[in-house]
């Protein structure tokens, strides 16, 4: 991967790095995006199922489609985009991921230093007493209730619904400190994810795009890798090593998220 040396002085002398991703991340998890031509959206109005009015309407319905999500999550596993991001966490004296993400493939690959803007489909939260408790098992007819009687939901964030406040807070403020930002896996068409890559842009930041396809942010983007994730981060957490001395780790990295690659 030819990259210029505008990239690699960034990468060398950022102190802090912030990661915006989004279903492109896990799409070689084997997880459908929400916009692509496989997209989730493509044949269903997400007023059908992802707001807090149709799981009033027809609660049933909205846990259906979240426990068909959560079977397809099951049977995935982080791909090397994930692993190369979390490795990337050590090797800047400040980080943060910001995942639109509800999988928990991050967590599962290592990530630590992170916010999940839109929560996560492996929780459950209570619509009574607002109680987090982790999935439950598919109750089959029965809806899942709280031990307060409440009907639970899936602990994911809704159209119509607010990002949690300290997530967006943090992921913001990281931003706007950051010296390089990765925009991987998103069509930066949904708000306030969207305004990230903005930010971090107007504070100074050097925005790399890791995307197959053009979206809004490319324009502002002063890198666009026009890759599947998969193959880019790794490439990317090496040179950024390399670019940052960490010629060993760097490499050490790869070869474990290789070995992940082959499921060896
Ligand atoms: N590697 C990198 N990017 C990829 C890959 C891949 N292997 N495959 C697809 N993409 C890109 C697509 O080109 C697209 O631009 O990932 C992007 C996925 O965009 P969306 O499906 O819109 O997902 P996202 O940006 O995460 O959507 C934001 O919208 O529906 C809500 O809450 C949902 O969090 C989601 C939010």
């Amino acid at each position: 991967m030819d990259l210029p040396e505008e990239f690699l002085s960034a990468a060398r002398k950022a102190r802090s790095c912030v990661v915006l991703t989004g279903a492109g991340i896990s799409a070689e998890s084997g997880l459908a995006t929400f916009r692509g031509r496989d997209g989730l959206w493509r044949d269903r109005d997400p007023r059908d199922l992802a707001t807090p009015e149709a799981f009033s309407r027809d609660p049933k319905l909205v846990w259906e489609w979240y426990q068909w999500r959560r079977q397809q999550l099951a049977r995935s596993g982080p791909n090397p985009g994930h692993l190369a991001i979390a490795a990337m966490e050590g090797m800047f004296d400040s980080f943060l991921l910001a995942t639109q993400n509800v999988d928990g493939l991050h967590q599962r690959a290592g990530s630590r230093r992170m916010v999940e803007l839109h929560g996560n489909i492996t929780r459950d939260r209570c619509t009574r007493c607002g109680k987090v408790v982790p999935e439950k098992a598919d109750g089959g007819d029965e809806l899942p209730k709280c031990g307060c009687g409440g009907l639970m939901r899936p602990d994911v964030v809704w159209f119509g619904e607010a990002v949690p406040a300290e997530a967006l807070e943090t992921a913001w403020e990281e931003s706007g400190r950051a010296g390089i930002f990765l925009a991987v896996g998103t069509s930066g068409l949904v708000q306030p994810a969207a305004s990230l890559p903005v930010i971090a842009k107007r504070g100074g930041a050097y925005l790399v795009e890791v995307n197959p396809e053009p979206t809004p942010l490319s324009e502002a983007a002063d890198l666009a890798v026009r890759a599947a994730a998969g193959a880019a981060m790794p490439e990317l957490l090496e040179r950024i090593g390399l670019a940052r001395g960490m010629q060993a780790r760097a490499r050490e990295i790869n070869t474990k998220s290789r070995r992940c690659e082959n499921g060896t």
